[in-house]
């Protein structure tokens, strides 16, 4: 009797977890995942002259699991690492002997995830799906980024999941 009892508590309170699931996140709320440096890379060493930047993207195993036909899973995440390029004294950008720019110092980490009910808090014209934003500095404190200008740069990449160099991605992977 006692054990029955016990038994259809949990139940219940399994019940109850269910519906209320997990917390739905909204821009700023993503945190950056602790073992991101172990996964897969989406693009490495994108060269961005015109920012003055080089940046690391990484994806985790849902996002690896995407195809250019079906997009990305809910539970993906990608963590973008934004690196100052390195300059020459006169200025201009160091170059590798590899032709490519030289990473210098670590100034934002950049997170992108969706899940389902994720980015509701939002306007609608600027919803990017249930995909949500957050940007952090090298140190781990909050990036000081309005996350309405992710939205609306990443806005336009509807046909492509809202991710970037999406096409550059696929093409790499075949
Ligand atoms: C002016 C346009 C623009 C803005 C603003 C912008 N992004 Fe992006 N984002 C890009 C481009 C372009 C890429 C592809 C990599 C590259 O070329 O640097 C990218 C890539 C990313 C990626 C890697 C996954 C992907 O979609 O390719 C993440 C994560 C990301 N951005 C997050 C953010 C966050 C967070 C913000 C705001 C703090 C932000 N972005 C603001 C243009 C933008």
């Amino acid at each position: 009797m006692v054990r029955n009892f016990l038994l259809s508590l949990a139940g219940a309170a399994l019940v109850a977890g269910c519906a209320t699931g997990p917390k739905a996140l909204n821009d700023g709320e993503l945190a950056v995942p602790a073992d991101y440096k172990s996964w897969p890379k989406f693009l490495s060493a994108v060269q961005r002259p015109d920012a003055k930047q080089v940046r690391e993207i990484y994806m985790n195993p849902t996002a690896a699991a995407g195809s250019a036909s079906t997009g990305f899973g809910n539970g993906t995440v990608f963590v973008m690492e934004n690196y100052a390029a390195k300059a020459n004294p006169d200025g201009s950008l160091a170059t590798g002997a590899d032709g490519k720019l030289v990473k210098a110092e670590l100034l934002r980490v950049f997170v992108m995830g969706k899940n389902a009910g994720w980015g509701q808090g939002v306007a609608e014209s600027l919803r990017n799906g249930n995909w949500v934003y957050a940007s952090y500095l090298a140190n781990g404190q909050k990036g000081p980024d309005d996350l309405s200008t992710c939205r609306a740069c990443h806005l336009p990449l509807a046909a492509k999941d809202f991710v970037h160099r999406y096409d550059e991605h696929f093409a790499q992977k075949k």
